[in-house]
């Protein structure tokens, strides 16, 4: 599949198996990048060969996303000769995507990227869409750019090993590409999110390849997100306030699935969508979101504070996207601060059910 870019134009495609690894790890002038966790589960099968000199491993930390990470790897690259040419090929989730992608993009203004996506997040989610983002003092992706992967390589193996928490956490980014697309798309997560939840390789291939395909056609509009991109922002104004307040303890999709409740709670407080549809979504986001994550301290104003101090909000008024009639997305400019707080109180108890 190829993706265009306003950088440059690169490919992803969908491998069937690990054989594609040894080939790529073959690549001259590189270093490559492996999530600490991925090194240690996958080093016999698939890693032995790689000299001490090449190999870069990092703890998928949010406090490692940081610029001293990005530039440790540049450093180490620079005493590959081959400067332009060098290569850099990473292997892990989000995090390891960040730090990476903003080296390779920083370092000699950009050199030769490959991702290998190994999170359900980052393969149906965030390897595609170039944006790259590092954590600055207490500020989550304050920093960061847009540089995509030459190649993205995916490979869904890799889900076998995902714990729980990481696997669901991919979930809740599925699901929202599927609620996005209307009424055909809740039908088919509810007919298919319990094969998901099984780990089924056809249906996990299915509906990645089907999320990329979502994504990409937002991305190749709006590439550097001024515009219609906001949409894949659906959730996130939410889902945002609760990985902030629970210091990161929710993950990242599974605050998306939480927040798709809030928005559409608040949707059915405006008269926006239908009781029995909100019902139905909450009925696939209740097998996803592990409740476990919610035994943590989740203050409402703390919340409402962060909701405030969200990126994506533009002036005083709160922004965000719902759900409206037929299940079509709109950005609203108004959103208010009771609303909120009762929708979010709402959707904890719902969880604590
Ligand atoms: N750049 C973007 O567009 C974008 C979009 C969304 C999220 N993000 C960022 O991504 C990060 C979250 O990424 P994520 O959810 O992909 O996970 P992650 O990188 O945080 O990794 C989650 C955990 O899974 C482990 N892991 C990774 N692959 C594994 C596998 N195959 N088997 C076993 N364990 C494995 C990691 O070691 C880690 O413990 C956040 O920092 C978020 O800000 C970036
Ligand atoms: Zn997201």
């Amino acid at each position: 599949m190829n993706i265009k870019s306003k950088i440059r134009n690169y490919t992803l495609s969908i491998e069937d198996d690990f054989t594609f690894v040894p080939e790529l790890l073959k690549s001259e002038n590189s270093l490559i990048v492996i999530d600490k966790t991925i090194y240690e589960i996958y080093k016999m099968k698939l890693f032995s060969d790689i000299a001490q000199e090449n190999l870069f491993i990092i703890e998928a930390l949010e406090v490692n996303k940081t610029i001293e990470t990005a530039l440790e790897i540049c450093e180490v690259m620079t005493s590959i000769p081959a400067k332009r040419n060098a290569h850099l090929i990473s292997f892990g989730g989000g995090i390891i995507q960040d730090i990476t992608g903003f080296a390779a993009n920083i370092l000699y203004r950009g050199i030769h990227w490959t991702f290998v996506p190994t999170t359900l997040l980052a393969t149906c989610d965030s390897c595609i869409g170039g944006k790259t983002s590092l954590n600055y003092k207490k500020y989550k992706n304050l920093l960061g750019t847009f540089y995509p992967p030459d190649e993205i390589l995916i490979c869904s193996e890799f889900f076998n090993t995902l714990s729980e928490r990481d696997f669901k956490s991919g979930l809740g980014e599925v699901v929202k590409f599927n609620i996005m697309t209307g009424n055909q798309g809740l039908v088919k997560i509810e007919n298919n999110i319990d094969a998901l939840l099984e780990r089924n390789k056809e249906k996990l291939d299915e509906f990645v390849n089907q999320s990329i395909l979502f994504k990409k056609d937002y991305i190749e509009k709006d590439e550097f997100d001024k515009g219609v991109r906001i949409h894949l922002n659906f959730a996130h104004t939410f889902a945002h306030a609760f990985e902030t307040v629970s210091n990161y303890f929710i993950p990242h999709g599974t605050a998306v699935a939480i927040g798709m409740l809030v928005a559409n709670r608040i949707s059915l407080g405006r008269g926006l969508l239908e009781e029995s549809i909100v019902i139905r979504i909450e009925s696939v986001m209740k097998k996803i979101i592990d409740t476990d994550l919610l035994q943590t301290t989740l203050a409402i104003d703390n919340m409402i504070d962060a909701i405030r101090k969200d990126k994506k909000q533009t002036d005083s008024n709160l922004k965000c996207v719902l759900l409206s009639t037929n299940m079509k997305l709109n950005v609203y400019n108004n959103l208010q601060k009771e609303e909120a707080e009762q929708a979010i109180t709402y959707v904890l108890q719902l969880l604590s059910k």
